[in-house]
């Protein structure tokens, strides 16, 4: 067996990488992994979003708004993208969801009902040195990560010392530095559940001080008591003479389907069971606002709210489980990149709840929940609005409160979920390299760009007439600028899954070059043919087709 080296790259570079693969092609008894450490590549990442105009953060020249970002030229084109993909997949391919468009101010008693006034809660501790504030609940399970990882890592280096013979299950049962992190795992998982569970800020504390959990900042224990933080945001409407009121930013578009809910049943004949959907913006004024556009405090929900009969809800549960994972996969990112983790802590609403993580460069991370909410939020309602809220179920001539499932998925989580699953750093044969954003076609910003080889002779006309026929099927670019060679790489970088060439040869045989954006091929094929072989790729509806 070769032996074999595990490298991290702490800077990546490109150049500096392709030079030491030289110098290692002169040791071939030697199986070299390269590391790229997961942080350098998210902090590329953001950057690159703001170089290739897809997310910008918030209020720039006034030195940013923290937690909050504007989608530039390129990502508002993803995030449509996305959109569609997800409101098409709900009401295209299923005759009984239909979609609405909720105010986001809303009567505040909603908010008192749904439970968020009195529950929607973050537990926070401050730091007495560096006087930074943290989720309490967030420091125990970074703890927990932190001592998953350790497991791992034994476990991959484990893998590579023992090759194919390799057996996970058998070093994890005997391997005593992995069990004695798995006891320690366990035993502090087991005091966080019940500490949540009991609602224990002072248990939660103490867990804290327990697993010795310092601030990053000061690096000392010096820790406040836990209290509760309320995350809804509030405003005023009316003047104060008529007696404002206080209202709400919805922290969830849920609560706009629940208080449709007879509104759509009466007017659309809908017969159970059936589903309503929505897009649109939720607001938390998040604490730990880290990790870019994973949290932040104006972002966008997708949400469905599927009503059931009461006691077929944890059937519907799993359908929509398997159904939402398959959603997800169907994008090509990676099966092993999405794994569903069940809730520790059902909230107060919920009988049963998972959620579908993604690997994103900081670790697998919760991109939408799925939860089985029962009859709470209608029964809710229907208490504190005095108003009969109930379905006719003819089957069983019987009116009931529907239970219902709901699939809720973050339109800016599964923004950074696709950008990161598709972000690469290629070297190429020769020694050059390239950035390139290997989005799912249907979902790229641009689907096309048009290249005239020369900026004279007839060719960008030609180029023109090429992106004005077919601009009316998807989005083209066209781009004369700088070397072709320049020109590739720019739509690379923004995850343009074609370029065509158009050069002197096409104004004769009507032919461009079409070249591939993943494999780099080039090959000629006839202007008349390119709508078709573009159309095929980039198309939602055929994306579509491969989930149901
Ligand atoms: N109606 C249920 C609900 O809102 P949630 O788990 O609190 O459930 C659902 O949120 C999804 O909304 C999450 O899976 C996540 O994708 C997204 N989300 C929640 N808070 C967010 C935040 N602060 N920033 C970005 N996305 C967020």
């Amino acid at each position: 067996m070769s032996a074999t080296k595990i490298i991290f790259l702490n800077d990546f570079s490109l150049v500096l990488s392709f030079l030491i693969r030289k110098i290692l092609t002169l040791q071939p008894e030697i199986e070299y992994k390269f590391m790229v450490q997961q942080d350098e590549i998210f902090k590329k990442l953001i950057s690159h979003c703001k170089e290739y105009g897809f997310v910008f953060p918030s209020s720039e020249i006034y030195d940013g708004l923290a937690a909050v970002y504007d989608y530039g030229q390129n990502g508002v084109e993803l995030k449509n993208n996305i959109k569609r993909y997800w409101w098409e997949s709900m009401t295209l391919l299923n005759e009984n969801i239909v979609g609405i468009d909720s105010a986001i101010f809303m009567h505040p008693t909603i908010w008192k009902a749904s439970g968020h006034v009195d529950a929607f809660n973050d537990p926070l501790i401050d730091n007495k040195d560096s006087k930074k504030r943290y989720r309490a609940d967030v420091l125990i399970e970074e703890q927990l990560a932190k001592i998953e990882e350790k497991i791992n890592k034994e476990i991959e280096k484990a893998s590579l010392r023992f090759g194919a013979a390799f057996d996970v299950q058998q070093f994890r049962t005997t391997n005593p530095r992995v069990l004695e992190n798995q006891a320690k795992y366990d035993e502090l998982h087991a005091r966080f559940v019940k500490a949540l569970n009991d609602s224990d800020l002072e248990a939660l504390r103490q867990i804290i001080l327990d697993s010795k959990i310092v601030c990053p900042v000061s690096g000392t224990a010096n820790w406040t008591e836990v209290r509760q933080f309320n995350l809804m945001f509030s405003t005023e409407m009316g003047s104060t003479l008529e007696g404002a009121m206080k209202v709400y930013l919805r922290p969830e578009t849920a609560q706009g389907i629940f208080v449709n809910f007879l509104n759509v049943y009466k007017s659309g004949r809908m017969k159970i069971p059936f589903g309503i959907a929505q897009i649109g913006k939720a607001f938390r004024n998040e604490i730990v606002a880290r990790q870019f556009i994973f949290r932040m405090r104006e972002f966008e929900q997708m949400e469905m709210q599927f009503f059931v009969r009461p006691g077929e809800e944890l059937q519907w549960f799993s359908h929509w489980k398997a159904l939402r994972m398959k959603w997800h996969k169907a994008l090509g990112l990676g099966d092993s990149k999405y794994r569903f983790h069940d809730h520790d802590k059902l909230a107060h609403y919920a009988n049963a709840a998972t959620d579908i993580e993604f690997e994103m460069p900081f670790g697998f991370k919760e991109v939408e929940g799925i939860h089985s909410r029962t009859d709470f939020d209608l029964g809710s309602h229907e208490q504190y609005s005095g108003k009969k809220i109930q379905y006719f179920d003819p089957e069983l001539n019987q009116s009931y409160v529907p239970y219902v499932i709901e699939t809720s998925i973050g339109v800016d989580r599964m923004f950074l979920s696709v950008l990161a699953g598709s972000y690469h750093e290629e070297v190429l044969e020769g020694g050059d390299s390239r950035v390139v954003l290997q989005l799912p076609p249907a979902l790229a910003p641009v689907k096309l760009a048009v290249l005239p080889l020369v900026k004279k002779d007839g060719l960008p006309e030609k180029a023109r007439e090429i992106v004005d026929t077919l601009r009316f099927g998807f989005n083209c670019r066209y781009d004369e600028k700088d070397s072709i060679g320049k020109r590739y790489r720019r739509q690379d970088a923004i995850g343009t899954p074609f370029c065509v060439t158009v050069d002197h040869e096409t104004l004769n045989d009507d032919c461009v070059t079409i070249r591939y954006r993943d494999t780099m091929q080039q090959e000629r094929v006839p202007v008349s043919q390119l709508e078709t072989i573009i159309s095929d790729k980039v198309s939602i509806k055929n994306l579509l087709k491969t989930i149901i």
